[in-house]
């Protein structure tokens, strides 16, 4: 071992063992039809993702960056020198990069459910930032988030940007809120980005880039489940279809079956109609009021709000109390 991959430790706490075949043939057996969208990310869908951050229409990304890099130096105080800054659905690690050098923490543990990706992005982050140590934990955030051994003492902060909150259910967002309150403690923090509500104009663009890079992420899942599930969907009988649905709040992401059709999975027959959706995945969209009330439920006081000029995304500190 040499000094830098010292500092890298990698912890596989094996998130998907059954689970997925279970999650596909139980969503299909539902009426209507629907996959978790945590499926979406094996290698192929967690590239296909991160193509989505550079899409023009998805505004998100942008943004967020240029509130990081605008208020790291404020982010820094709140965090508190010497924390362990942990991020559930770390991906590239893209985003953290910009507050490493000013939050300067005592080590970094980036949590993803895609293995090969997490460790390669591990790796990456290893490179370039030689003095940090980092912890990094192949696991499913939205089942248990464990913190690996050996990680140091010091104030737990969770970083959660990118809107990720938005692809919980409100239900969803309780138990996620409890499980952070769990790992942080009291005292403890966190640092998210929450998208918020705009003119539907602006958010069906971002989830229908014109690329159709969105779309192929949203089929992708049916090639995943080809290969992994012994599955047999045609993937140009279905179609991508996202929608801002207002009453609820939420973009919603479907797959259209664009005939009747039969498919296997796994040796089950699945039937779909022409013009059948099955639900992949939903993106909530909050005000700032909204938030801080699900927040305020889920035992974290608000501490401090930084949004853009025209109020398209916020940045949140919030700590357990
Ligand atoms: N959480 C982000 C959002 O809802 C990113 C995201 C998750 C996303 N799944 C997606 C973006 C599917 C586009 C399509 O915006």
């Amino acid at each position: 071992m040499n000094a830098l991959s010292k500092k890298i430790n990698f912890h596989d706490f094996q998130p998907e063992l059954e689970s997925f075949r279970d999650a596909v043939l139980e969503g299909l057996s539902r009426n209507p039809k629907q996959i978790p969208p945590k499926f979406f990310y094996d290698k192929t869908g967690s590239k296909l993702f991160e193509a989505i951050l550079e899409q023009p229409e998805y505004y998100i990304p942008n943004i967020e960056r240029a509130l990081i890099q605008q208020h790291a130096d404020e982010f820094a105080e709140l965090i508190e020198p010497g924390a362990v800054l942990i991020e559930p659905g770390s991906g590239s690690c893209e985003k953290v990069q910009l507050l490493l050098e000013r939050v300067l923490p005592a080590a970094y543990v980036p949590m993803d459910i895609s293995g090969d990706f997490l460790q390669q992005a591990a790796c990456d982050l290893g490179q370039q930032f030689p003095w940090l140590p980092i912890y990094a934990a192949c696991l499913d955030f939205t089942q248990k988030m464990i913190l690996p051994k050996g990680v140091p003492s010091g104030r737990r902060v969770v970083f959660f940007p990118g809107s990720s909150l938005g692809n919980f259910d409100p239900l969803e967002v309780q138990h996620f809120l409890a499980g952070i309150h769990r790992l942080v403690g009291k005292g403890g923090g966190l640092l998210i980005g929450v998208d918020r509500k705009k003119d539907h104009t602006t958010l069906d663009a971002a989830y229908n880039d014109a690329a159709g890079i969105t779309a192929d992420f949203n089929l992708n899942l049916l090639s995943r489940i080809n290969n992994e599930l012994e599955g047999n969907f045609e993937r140009n009988q279905f179609e991508h279809y996202a929608y801002y649905n207002d009453p609820l709040g939420r973009i919603e992401m479907h797959l259209v079956s664009l005939q009747d059709q039969q498919v296997t999975i796994s040796g089950q027959d699945f039937s779909f109609t022409e013009g059948e959706f099955m639900h992949t995945e939903n993106s909530y969209k909050y005000s700032p009021d909204e938030f801080i009330h699900l927040a305020n439920a889920g035992g974290f006081k608000h501490q401090k709000i930084w949004s853009d000029n025209n109020d398209f995304f916020s940045i949140y500190f919030l700590e357990a109390y």
